[in-house]
């Protein structure tokens, strides 16, 4: 069981924050597919930044299931800790220390994974926000600067003797960015080196993995990122996958085809709902103006954000269809058998139909003609089917 203060956690597996992803409607939908803890986008520390709708939109939520984790970005001590407050006051259960965000707008302002290059200015960052709350803080980083400079070890010893709570580990240096495979081996030193519960993250995307990951670094959990985006029941998939009284059903499940069940396509729908519901209330051009190319604006124009909002996230999921849909060819393909060409025409087929369904869904302009076109898309195509455990 993982505590991280008064909170314990109900599995192993948490969701990652996101800038552009985990917004609060994803970060609902995870839950309910079973990750432990979710975290919401980093929020800048940046006092005068605090009111755009942006911010507003970033922070902690009744709708959040406990504990409310919110991200907190920046540079400065004082000012980290002031947002720290802030965020406790709205309602955060945890605050998160962002050392792992290797975006060149975050580092080039010694924010996010450049921090890890000044361990004195971390240990003054941590301090402050730990004097300046009193939930328990979090700290998410990388394995180092640059694979020269893996000081991550450093690091999380200072960070748990400071009052950090809990880590979060993504093994890749800030130098790697996404290139590469995620290393877990400095995942495994930072394990044991410090007594608080680790979670290792990077390119964890099944069960099977999770438990490789969790044997090779004796974490405490594992974080999942990018394999969550349209797929949030890759939580489900790992709690079963770690349970072992589960564990054979899971792996049955690990052939899943390219239909969606039917308790995913109703999870789709309820996300879309869920988005609709929460952006509803903002207008795009007020909220998005300063963030987002004029000419996309102009293109847009008029366009809700609940829209737009909905389009990335629904061809996140289309586009796992059509991942299961190619593993299946590719399956198919080298089967070479009579009896496989037949499911290569119908593998082909669906890959074809979720494309279209993807161009037709992102030229929509209304939230309700959304929801009608997917809820018709499952019912007209072949595309759902409940597969038996
Ligand atoms: C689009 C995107 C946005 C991200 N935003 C954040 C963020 O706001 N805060 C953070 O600490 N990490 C952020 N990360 C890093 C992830 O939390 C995670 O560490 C990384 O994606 C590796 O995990 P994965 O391989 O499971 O995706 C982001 C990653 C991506 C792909």
């Amino acid at each position: 069981m993982i505590n991280i203060g008064p909170y314990q956690l109900d599995g192993q597996a948490v969701l990652a924050p996101m800038a552009g992803i985990t917004d609060q409607p994803f970060r609902q939908v995870c839950r309910r597919m079973g990750a432990a803890m979710v975290t919401a986008e980093m929020s800048t520390s940046k006092a005068d930044l605090r009111q755009t709708s942006k911010s507003q939109l970033r922070l902690a939520d009744a709708a959040d299931s406990e504990p409310r984790v919110i991200q907190i970005v920046g540079t400065d001590p004082a000012e980290m800790a002031i947002a720290a407050r802030y965020h406790v006051d709205a309602g955060a259960q945890i605050v998160d220390i962002n050392m792992g965000c290797p975006a060149k707008k975050v580092c080039k302002k010694l924010a996010g994974s450049a921090l890890m290059k000044k361990p004195s200015l971390v240990a003054d960052i941590l301090k402050q926000v730990v004097d300046s709350v009193d939930v328990p803080v979090t700290l998410k980083m990388r394995t180092g600067w640059d694979l020269e400079n893996r000081n991550a070890v450093q690091i999380a010893r200072m960070a748990e003797d400071i009052g950090i709570q809990s880590l979060a580990v993504h093994g890749r240096s800030r130098a790697c960015r996404f290139n590469g495979m995620a290393e877990y081996d400095t995942i495994a030193e930072v394990v044991a080196a410090v007594n608080i519960p680790v979670f290792a993250n990077g390119d964890i995307d099944s069960g099977q993995n999770a438990q490789k990951v969790l044997n090779h670094t004796a974490a405490s959990g594992v974080m999942i990122g990018r394999a969550a985006q349209g797929r949030p029941w890759i939580f489900a998939e790992i709690n079963q996958y770690l349970s072992p009284s589960l564990k054979k059903i899971a792996k049955s499940n690990t052939k899943t085809p390219w239909h969606f069940t039917t308790e995913q396509k109703n999870l789709l729908l309820e996300h879309l709902e869920l988005i609709h519901r929460y952006y509803g209330r903002f207008e795009t051009e007020n909220f998005l103006s300063k963030s987002i190319k004029q000419s996309k604006i102009n293109k847009d124009r008029g366009v809700d954000l609940a829209v737009k909002i909905s389009r990335k996230h629904v061809c996140w999921y289309f586009n796992q269809m059509v991942q299961y849909a190619s593993n299946l060819k590719q399956k198919h393909t080298s089967d070479f058998s009579v009896a496989t060409s037949s499911c290569l025409v119908a593998d082909s087929q669906a890959i074809k139909t979720i494309e279209i369904a993807k161009k037709q869904f992102n030229r929509l302009l209304v939230a309700k003609d959304q929801l009608q076109f997917l809820k018709q898309f499952f019912s007209e195509t072949n595309l759902t089917e409940d597969i038996a455990a």
